[in-house]
């Protein structure tokens, strides 16, 4: 969707047009959300151009630094920090925000305070941005739950509190999905005119799909559960796809139907995936879009979490596919 072939309705619906309307919605908002929202869509217009001309602006490589997991920070996800923590700041919106790439919460300026606190993963994928797959950026979006000076806590809700959520695919074209409680909306950027259209109206999932979706080079690790459901798909023949990237596996998931799992494993009993900026947003648009999403035992976003980078596994998609793992870890007493 690039170049200037790209046919443009004169009355299009542009992400911004779209939340404004979502605002007016609301008579007493106070439009302190839609700041919010405008500013993550300047850090993913940026993000996107930067991964865009990644190679040509030699922005791959190491920074020479180590994020708070222990992995290779790279330079584009230095870039992608800077571009959410900055925008988020300005927006005047925001008082506390954690970043996949932040060991601590980052603290809003007092005189720059709003109501709001942002989880978000700038940058996910990271391992795919040296051979051009897709990669992404995920955020959540609460109403702060204290008052006075901002603190963890403020930031430790479970994921039932969201307020909006959403993610940015950086794939064949860019695209933003996103919820502010009522539905799901897809746009794509539009490069010729440097906006977001709305192309994907209220997002929905099949009820049940043919794709599964996990890395299964850790099998040997699975529980009983999991080696027991993807058996089931093998002998159904299911459609085996894995991307590695959790917005383009989410996104396909959302699309196509299916299942996408990141389950526990023996040496990770927690999973690898992070509650407050990649499951928890992500759950909540799956289970706006008529999904389902789970550890295997408690849906996601009931999840109380007690340390920001705290990890879970996960099984999100089909309503009915993500029955059957759910039934199975009833059924091992896992
Ligand atoms: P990252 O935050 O370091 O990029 O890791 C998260 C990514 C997800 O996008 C993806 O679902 C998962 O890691 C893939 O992990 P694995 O290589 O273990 O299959
Ligand atoms: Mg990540």
């Amino acid at each position: 969707m690039s170049g200037s072939n790209q046919s443009i309705d004169t009355n299009c619906m542009s992400l911004t047009r779209w939340v404004l309307a979502e605002q007016r919605k609301y008579p007493s908002a106070s439009g302190d959300l839609t700041q919010l929202l405008v500013s993550i869509q300047t850090a993913v217009k940026a993000i996107s151009s930067a991964v865009r001309k990644a190679g040509i602006a030699h922005l791959y490589g190491m920074a020479g630094d180590v994020n708070v997991q222990g992995e290779e920070v790279k330079k584009l996800d230095v870039l992608a920090n800077d571009l959410f923590i900055n925008m988020l700041k300005a927006s005047f919106s925001t008082c506390l925000l954690v970043s996949e790439e932040n060991e601590t919460v980052i603290e809003v300026e007092v005189e720059r305070q709003g109501k709001y606190v942002v989880c978000f993963d700038p940058l996910d994928g990271s391992s795919n941005i040296d051979c051009l797959v897709s990669i992404g950026s995920i955020f959540g979006i609460y109403r702060r739950s204290s008052e006075g000076t901002p603190s963890v806590s403020d930031a430790l809700q479970p994921g039932r509190n969201l307020v909006a959520a959403g993610y940015a695919l950086y794939g064949s074209a860019t695209m933003m999905v996103i919820s502010i409680g009522n539905g799901v909306n897809g746009f794509i950027i539009f490069t010729s005119i440097g906006e977001f259209v709305l192309t994907d109206p209220n997002m929905k999932i099949k009820e049940k799909g043919k794709i599964y979706s996990l890395n299964e080079g850790y099998a040997n690790l699975w529980d009983a559960a999991v080696s027991e459901y993807v058996l089931e798909q093998k002998k159904k023949k299911a459609g085996g796809r894995y991307i590695g990237s959790m917005v383009a596996d989410v996104h396909r998931t959302i699309k196509y139907g299916g299942i996408f799992m990141y389950p526990a494993t023996a040496d990770a009993p927690k999973g690898k995936l992070r509650l407050l900026y990649e499951c928890n947003p992500m759950a909540y648009i799956v289970e706006k879009a008529g999904g389902v999403a789970t550890t295997g035992k408690t849906p996601v976003l009931d999840v109380v979490p007690t340390a920001i980078h705290q990890r879970i596994p996960i099984f999100l998609g089909s309503k009915l596919d993500v029955q059957q793992i759910i039934d199975l870890y009833k059924k091992h007493g896992i």
